[in-house]
């Protein structure tokens, strides 16, 4: 289990390893749908309004992931989680799209280890799922920061803690 942490390395992934990070996943997949649905409904202004919309397209896709994700924790054996990860609130349009755009970029970030954890484990279905959600959570992260006037944040890949 000797692992370099800034290479990611997936060589000692184990099925029970997978679950937990899996279930990880998913709490994270119930903070974006919490999110997503109070911020799309709060969210005020005229400038904001097409985001807005955008958001409870959000919410939906992020119902999707949480379901698909959570067949994967049952088909792996565990039971997935009914914790979501803690949801910040702001009453500052820009406070609450720049946590949106702060927990997509966290979550690419996960889901690109994840499909290479996958793949080391042979789980070559489940990562062609991931790779699936990652298209939309980059699709997510893109509407952010465009919203935010800002540039998409390099994700970069998450790496195994120690
Ligand atoms: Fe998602
Ligand atoms: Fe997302």
């Amino acid at each position: 289990m000797k692992e370099v942490a800034s290479t990611g390395s997936t060589e000692k992934i184990s099925r029970a390893r997978l679950i937990e990070l899996l279930n990880e996943d998913l709490s994270r997949e119930y903070q974006a749908i919490i999110a997503y649905i109070v911020y799309s409904q709060v969210l005020k202004g005229a400038e904001y309004m097409d985001i807005a919309r955008e958001l409870e397209t959000h919410a939906g896709e992020e119902l999707a992931h949480a379901l698909l994700i959570s067949k994967q924790v049952d088909y792996l054996g565990g039971m997935p989680t009914v914790m979501p990860q803690p949801v910040r609130t702001s009453e500052k349009p820009k406070d609450m799209l720049q946590f949106d755009l702060n927990n997509e970029t966290e979550t690419i970030r996960n889901y690109r280890l994840r499909v290479r954890q996958c793949e080391t484990l042979g789980e070559y279905a489940i990562a062609e799922h991931i790779r699936q959600i990652l298209v939309q959570e980059q699709e997510h992260q893109i509407d952010l920061a465009t919203a935010l006037g800002k540039d998409v944040p390099d994700a970069g890949m998450a790496t195994e803690p120690k």
